[in-house]
Formats: C-alpha cells, structure tokens, sequence
C-alpha cells in the first residue's frame, strides 16, 4: 500500500488503547506516561493517526497549540511502525499536524529530539528545522535538542 493512500485523522480517545499496545515496540524501549492519555482524550483534535486499510495503525503524532504561545505547535511525540519507515510516514505526521496548526494560525512548530535519538535528529534536520543543544533541559543529565522552524512547512 502507498504512503499517499494511507487514511489520516485526528487522534480519538479510543485509539490510545490501540496506540498502547505497539508504542513500546515501535520505539524499542518502554516509553510509559510520554504518551499520556490525556493527548487522546483532551488534545486528540491537535493530533493525528495514521493507518491502513485493515484499518490497522501506521504512525501516530501527538502535539497541540501552545496557550502560552498561540502561534506556536508543539509536537510531543511521534512515532513510525518500523515496518513503514523510511517511506515518508513521518514526514506525513508532520505536514498534516501542520497544516492544521498553520489553520488555526500557527506560525512555527516546536519539536525536541534527545542527543543521542540520531533518527529523530536527521528527521528533523531533513525536515527544515533548526535545533539547539539545550543542556539539562529536562533535568539534570537529560540534555534535548530544541528544533523549531516556521509554517508552512513545505519541502
Ligand atoms: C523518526 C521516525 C518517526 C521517522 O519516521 P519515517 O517514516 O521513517 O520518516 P520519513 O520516511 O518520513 O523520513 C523523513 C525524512 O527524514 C529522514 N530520516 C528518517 N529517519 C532517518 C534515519 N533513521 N536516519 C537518517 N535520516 C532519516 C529521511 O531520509 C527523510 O528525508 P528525505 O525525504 O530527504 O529522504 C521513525 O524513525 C520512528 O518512529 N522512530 C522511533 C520514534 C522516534 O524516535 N520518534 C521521534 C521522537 S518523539
């Protein structure tokens, strides 16, 4: 099946349940509260899904609009089935998720990326953004990568 024939929607309160049970394997480590449910249940509307025809999921990007900065949209987290990548499923995620942000009159989008994830930083870098090292952002030793570029995101 092609990428371009892949069915996306907003994220529901029910696909996280479904997102629950691939997350883990498809990052290849526990991921636990990062996907937290309230991504699904209170912010599905920001979000987006992504699957076959079976239905059965492909990539799921989960993000929002900053209320502290409205013309900013924050990706949280997004995620591929191995079995898909490499095919512009993330590149997907994201120009859906930005086009809706951009609607609602976002101007640039936000993403962070752990040093050492190079998939994530090369995506990002691939993508148009620009990062920058921000040491212990997360806390003490938890070093991230803060990429941001403007909308629309055309490549
Ligand atoms: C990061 C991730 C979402 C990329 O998904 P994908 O569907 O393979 O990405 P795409 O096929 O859309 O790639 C988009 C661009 O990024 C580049 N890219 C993606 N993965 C890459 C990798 N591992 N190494 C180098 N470049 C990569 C692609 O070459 C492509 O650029 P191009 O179009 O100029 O060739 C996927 O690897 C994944 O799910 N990883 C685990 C979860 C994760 O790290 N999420 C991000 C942090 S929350």
């Amino acid at each position: 099946m092609d990428v371009a024939a892949l069915v996306s929607r907003p994220l529901r309160a029910d696909d996280f349940a479904v997102a629950r049970r691939v997350v883990d394997d498809w990052f290849g480590h526990p991921v636990g509260l990062v996907m937290h449910r309230l991504f699904f249940e209170q912010l599905g509307p920001s979000g987006v899904w992504l699957e076959d025809d079976a239905p059965a999921p492909v990539g799921f990007l989960l993000g929002l609009v900053s209320e502290a900065e409205p013309d900013l949209a924050y990706v949280h987290m997004h995620v591929v089935d191995p079995a898909w990548r490499g095919r512009g499923v993330g590149a997907r995620l994201y120009e859906e998720f930005c086009a809706r942000a951009g609607a609602r009159g976002c101007s640039r989008v936000r993403a962070l990326a752990a040093p050492g994830r190079e998939a994530s930083r090369r995506f990002h870098e691939r993508l148009g953004f620009t990062g920058t090292m921000r040491p212990d952002h997360l806390g003490q030793g938890q070093d991230r990568i803060v990429y941001e570029r403007g909308l629309p995101l055309l490549r």
